[in-house]
């Protein structure tokens, strides 16, 4: 597995991360994890070399951080730890964000939800400090938080030894800026969506992270299962899936699908050349992309995790870098599904 450095921190973090989303079940996963199952494919992660873990309070309702806590009980070393507060539930403080597993999520950067959201977080995770702690989105309207306000209140709590050091989620460039004005050296992260598929970090994001050495954490970097080729086109999502909301995934729409795994099945000769798997490929395209420090994966079976740690440590060569992102610029766009008349 290889380390890279986590922004201007000390610390040096194995670039795969295991993401932790569907550890926290529920129906945008459409399936009940096994929390015994969790708790292995979380040692599995650290004995492969895994030592980045992210999770977040609105994963589950609090059980992807209940499991992970579980999990690192007696190996708190081992893990560089980051969740994230900004997404709350409790009551109708902050600005209506969605609404997922029949609850209504609110967006809040708020300093009086931040400082019930560290503690909870604490409690579940069973430690007594984290080491990243991450904004999970911006804050918008009605309910707004100025940035300043959100930062002086997370910079109290690195002097109060309740987290080492910043992250930002989801946040434009202008928000970047403004974020690192306020937090300096303290903020040392970025996490974003971006894969092969989905690139338009590329252009900016992720240009000024690698120009001001932050690390950048990415997301949805296997599309949710796709880019590993095991999604097959009979593999049917329910409307509660997150997977079936074409906004985020249009990937998977049937047309759009087929045309991914026929530009997967393309790669045959790679994978039998690096003797990897598709996910172990992708995985080390997505690390292998200026700017891209470490890619979060989600995993959920020790199988899958186990997998997904080798990716980390797959070198591809120039030749074939380019060659894969020639292949994903010639799929194009995905097809937009048809409007209903
Ligand atoms: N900050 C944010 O707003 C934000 C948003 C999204 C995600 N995240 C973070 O980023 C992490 C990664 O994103 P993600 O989990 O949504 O997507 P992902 O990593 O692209 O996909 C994860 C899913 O792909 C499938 N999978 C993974 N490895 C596999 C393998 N080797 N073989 C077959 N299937 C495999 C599993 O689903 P099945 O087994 O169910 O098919 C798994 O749950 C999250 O867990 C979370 O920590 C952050």
């Amino acid at each position: 597995m290889k380390l890279r450095p986590l922004g201007a921190t000390h610390l040096h973090a194995s670039v795969v991360g295991l993401g932790t989303w569907v550890l926290g079940g529920g129906a945008v996963w459409g399936h009940d994890p096994n929390d015994a199952e969790s708790v292995r494919a979380v040692h599995a992660a650290l004995d492969a070399g895994i030592n980045l873990i992210d999770t977040a309070p609105a994963y589950g309702w609090g059980r992807s951080e209940e499991v992970v806590g579980k999990a690192i009980r007696g190996r708190r070393d081992e893990v560089i730890l980051a969740t994230k507060c900004g997404l709350w539930t409790e009551d109708d403080r902050g600005s209506f964000f969605t609404e997922m597993d029949g609850r209504i999520l609110r967006r809040s950067l708020r300093p009086d939800t931040i400082t019930l959201e560290i503690e909870r977080s604490l409690q579940r995770l069973g430690v007594e400090y984290i080491d990243l702690y991450q904004t999970h989105w911006p804050s918008v309207p009605p309910d707004f938080t100025r940035i300043e306000d959100t930062i002086a209140c997370l910079l109290a709590l690195r002097d109060a030894g309740k987290i080492r050091a910043l992250g930002v989620c989801n946040v434009s460039v202008d928000e970047l800026h403004e974020n690192l004005r306020h937090a300096g050296d303290a903020l040392v992260s970025n996490q974003f969506r971006y894969s092969m598929l989905h690139r338009d970090a590329e252009s900016d994001i992720l240009p000024l992270c690698a120009h001001i050495h932050l690390a950048t954490l990415t997301y949805m970097s296997l599309e949710q299962g796709l880019l590993t080729g095991r999604i097959g086109m009979d593999r049917v999502f329910q409307p509660s899936e997150f997977r079936s909301n074409e906004a985020w995934n249009p990937w998977l729409t049937l047309p759009n699908r087929r045309r991914v795994l026929d530009l997967l099945a393309s790669w045959a000769d790679l994978t039998q050349r690096y003797e990897c798997t598709l996910a172990q490929l992708v995985i080390a395209w997505t690390v292998a992309q200026p700017g891209v420090t470490h890619a979060l994966i989600g995993g959920r079976t020790v199988s899958q995790v186990l997998e997904n740690a080798k990716g980390g440590g797959l070198t591809l060569s120039a030749e074939d870098l380019s060659r894969m992102r020639r292949d994903v610029l010639a799929l194009g766009a995905p097809a937009t599904q048809p409007q209903p008349a």
